[in-house]
């Protein structure tokens, strides 16, 4: 509840007492017996009838009461009253509250001609039915009409203006309708005429028709209209604004269309405005951010589009905001992450894409954010640093890569992660068993790898949390590899980067490091690794002919013919399954190839990797070798980098480096035996259909023994040319300064790569951390823009 709507009036404070004491005192009375009390009884509260052991016929209200001359307040509330409203309860002229909620009464409302006095009637949660009679108006005092939750039916009566001192109508659960020839809401015409109406509650009648513009004759004393669930129509009227003291209009679950008027920036003093559920369109109007004291926003469940204004971030008092189910896009403004008392975030089911870092670290109190089911690709681990208090976290179906952050481990009120479905890899981190509140956790469908954590909450979690990832390991249930233990090893890897060129021009940056190759004495170290030979040896291997993959290539056909390699051609093919697969088959005519199928299903059999390509299968006869790799739907680097109708961006480029160097880490460091690709090249590198770089051609690859660390591995290095691509960067470009700065920063790095001395090289490791952090920088800089 936020604080300023906790101190709304009681509107059952607002009559006063009368002074007589209550008649008479023993309480509660039973029902059964109000035909006997004395005629000046002037107060009469009732207890629950249907404990009472003077209760032995149905609980109704006896036609004598009208005998109580001076009655002034009948409290029968929650007192299990059954049978009708006496009539002659409203001829006592004297009564000035009559509360009668919560009971099973029913029939239809008496006519109420002497109600002269009565300034409180309430009669909510009964099975009431008919009109409300137009002769409500003859109570000319009420301030306080309750009938919600009842079964009235018909117009709500034209003649409420009559009613001066109204300050709360509520009607809301009945079957009210609005009248058929006009369409309009017409009530709220008379209803113009009660310049006290604080509080206007209708929702939940099956009224349908419009809003008219005459909404703007309310008085400006309506701080509270509560219309959901009325079937209304139409558009939003511009009036609307002109109840400035409003702060709380409720008109969700409707069919309002149109667009959001930008009038609304009038009603400067609502807080809370929920118009979810309807069809608005268009843009949400920049005027919002005129509401100062907005604390719950919610236009969930609409059809707005356009970009999420920057400005909201100047709603300081913003504490709930739900915009999910929308067609909103562009980037999540930056200025959102400013609003650190912000508790709910649901931006949920939209198009908001763009890969700044989510930076809810200052949101000191947040404690839910759903951001699935969007197009966000942001990396995760320039994300993080997120509040203790958040409790509900929801990053699911969409583009987030990177790796889970370690940071993730200090959410300690973290219920409910869902991360699936995304381009996360890297292992689940281990401070994750610290989330001792943890509920719900799902890492599917990502490339995770390692070991699954098994403290804590980790036991409750089930296949379904881990499902379609790269490589995980661990407990059998959980139907991944068992893990093996630490795998101690200390090799040292020796590779020379022969290419070395002079200063290179910008536009060939990106060559340059891929095709550096690290040359560095590294440490010992222990790694953890996920037992994969049970899942990718060639015995588990999936089994495949001749004939499957001859059928699914149309007999090695020429649409499905993708190029030559140094070992053959690769074909397209699309297996039984539907599955898309590329065939590399080996053209044994050529010298070597014999040897270079075996060298490749020896390097490929034991390491995955989210940027090697993915070896399916290989298929072996006397005259026949081919292997069956992952299809890549967007074809080589080389087709990108080379082409004239191809274009990559810059962050595309820094991300295919990453991609690249991750590979080379792990083929130099991340797996037992040392792998030397030997043949890097554009042409080797190719990109998935969400642009990630897999390395693929293993042809000529090395496996390095234990004793090889320090060999000349002059000969295993790649010669490649530099072809200049004067697209990259132009004078004229948005952020040009940021890309220029960007750029040299990468060009440093592949000097420092092709240094002379091989010790003065980076570690492939550093190498990988060095752009990532480059790439940081970059988004960082982009968004302060
Ligand atoms: C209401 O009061 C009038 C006049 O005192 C009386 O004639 C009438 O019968 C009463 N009606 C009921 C329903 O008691
Ligand atoms: C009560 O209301 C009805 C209908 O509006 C009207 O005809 C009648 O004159 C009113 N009676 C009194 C006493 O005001
Ligand atoms: C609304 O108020 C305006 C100005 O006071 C008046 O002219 C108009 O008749 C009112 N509309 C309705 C439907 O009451
Ligand atoms: C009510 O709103 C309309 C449309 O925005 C505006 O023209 C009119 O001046 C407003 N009336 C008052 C009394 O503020
Ligand atoms: C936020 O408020 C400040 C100060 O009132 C203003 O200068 C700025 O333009 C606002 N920002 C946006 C995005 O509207
Ligand atoms: C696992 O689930 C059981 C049963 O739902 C529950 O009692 C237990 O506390 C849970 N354990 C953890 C560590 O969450
Ligand atoms: C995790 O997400 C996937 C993909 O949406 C879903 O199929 C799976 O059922 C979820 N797992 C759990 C435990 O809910």
């Amino acid at each position: 509840m936020p604080p300023y709507l906790m101190g709304l009036a009681d509107p059952w404070d607002s009559l006063p007492l009368s002074d007589t004491p209550l008649i008479p005192s023993c309480f509660p009375l039973p029902i059964s017996l109000l035909s006997l009390l004395p005629s000046n009884t002037s107060e009469l509260q009732g207890g629950n009838c249907s404990l009472s052991p003077f209760c032995y016929t149905a609980c109704e209200i006896p036609e004598e009461i009208g005998n109580l001359l001076i009655l002034e307040i009948l409290y029968l509330a929650d007192t299990g009253l059954t049978g009708r409203i006496p009539a002659s309860i409203f001829n006592i002229s004297s009564l000035t509250a009559i509360d009668l909620h919560n009971n099973s009464l029913s029939g239809n409302l008496p006519p109420m001609a002497g109600l002269q006095k009565l300034g409180k009637l309430v009669l909510w949660g009964n099975n009431l039915s008919g009109n409300i009679l137009n002769s409500i108006s003859n109570a000319s005092m009420l301030m306080i009409l309750d009938v919600s939750d009842n079964s009235f039916s018909g117009l709500i009566p034209n003649t409420l203006g009559n009613l001066r001192h109204l300050e709360w109508f509520q009607i809301r659960g009945n079957h009210f309708i609005t009248e058929p020839a006009t369409h309009e809401w017409s009530f709220l015409s008379s209803l113009a005429n009660c310049k006290n109406l604080r509080f206007l509650y209708v929702s939940l009648n099956p009224l349908n028709g419009i809003l008219p513009t005459y909404i703007g004759n309310l008085s400006t004393t309506l701080q509270e209209l509560l219309a959901s669930d009325c079937e209304l129509q139409g558009n939003i009227p511009l009036e609307v604004a002109n109840l400035s003291n409003m702060f709380l209009l409720d008109l969700s679950n409707n069919k309002i269309s149109g667009s959001i008027p930008a009038t609304i920036g009038g009603l400067r003093n609502v807080q809370s405005l929920t118009l979810q559920t309807n069809e608005l369109q268009g843009p949400i109007p920049e005027k919002i951010c005129g509401l100062e004291r907005l604390y719950t926003l919610s236009l969930s469940f609409n059809k707005l589009s356009g970009p999420m204004p920057a400005c909201l971030g100047n709603l300081t008092s913003l504490r709930n905001l739900y915009l999910g189910s929308n067609k909103l896009s562009y980037a999540i403004p930056s200025t959102l992450w400013s609003l650190k008392d912000i508790l709910k975030i649901d931006l949920s089911s939209n198009y908001f894409s763009g890969s700044h870092p989510l930076d809810i670290g200052h949101l000191r109190a947040l404690m839910c954010l759903n951001l699935s089911k969007n197009l966000l690709m942001s990396d995760m681990v320039s994300t993080i640093g997120g509040p203790e208090t958040l409790v509900s976290l929801d990053l699911s179906n969409n583009k987030f890569h990177g790796h889970i952050p370690e940071s993730f481990g200090g959410l300690i009120s973290l219920e409910f992660l869902d991360l699936c479905n995304n381009n996360l890899s890297g292992v689940i981190p281990k401070s994750l068993e610290k989330l001792s509140n943890l509920k719900y956790f799902n890492v599917s469908y990502n490339r995770l790898e390692g070991e699954i954590p098994t403290g804590r909450c980790f036991q409750n979690f089930s296949y379904g949390s881990f499902m379609k990832n790269y490589a995980l390991c661990g407990p059998s249930r959980l139907l991944v590899p068992p893990c093996k233990s630490s795998i101690h090893r200390n090799s040292k890897l020796t590779i020379l980067r022969v290419l070395r060129y002079g200063l290179p021009s910008i536009a060939t940056i990106v060559v340059t490091i891929i095709f550096t190759i690290i040359y560095r004495k590294r440490q010992s170290r222990s790694i953890t690794l996920p037992v994969k030979e049970d899942l990718l040896s060639l015995k588990t291997w999936r089994r495949i002919s001749y004939a499957e993959l001859s059928q699914a290539t149309d007999g090695f056909g020429e649409c499905n013919f993708l190029g030559s390699g140094s070992f053959g051609s690769v074909y397209k093919g699309r297996l039984s399954d539907g599955m898309n697969v590329a065939i590399k088959v080996f053209n044994l005519q050529i010298e070597g190839a014999f040897r270079s199928f075996d060298t490749e299903c020896e390097a490929m059999r034991n390491i995955v990797h989210r940027n090697l390509v993915k070896v399916i299968t290989c298929c072996s006869n006397v005259d026949f070798k081919a292997l069956v790799l992952d299809f890549m739907p967007n074809g080589s680097l080389e087709k990108w980098l080379h082409s004239e109708h191809y274009f990559l961006d810059i962050l595309q480029r820094i991300n295919i480096m990453i991609d690249v160097a991750s590979a080379l880490e792990y083929l130099h460091a991340g797996q037992p035996t040392p792998i030397i690709h030997c043949d890097l090249k554009p042409s080797n590198i190719l990109l998935d259909e969400d642009m990630v770089a897999h390395l693929g051609d293993f042809g000529i690859a090395k496996l390095l023994e234990e004793d090889d660390f320090m060999r000349q591995t002059m000969t295993l290095a790649t010669i490649g040319y530099m072809a200049p691509d004067a697209t990259l960067l132009r004078r004229e470009d948005e952020y040009f300064i940021i890309k220029a700065n960007c750029i040299s920063s990468i060009m440093e790095l592949a000097l420092k790569c092709s240094a002379e001395l091989p010790e003065d090289r980076n570690n492939m490791a550093d190498v990988v951390a060095m752009l990532k952090k480059i790439k940081h920088k970059f988004l960082i800089s982009i968004e302060q823009v």
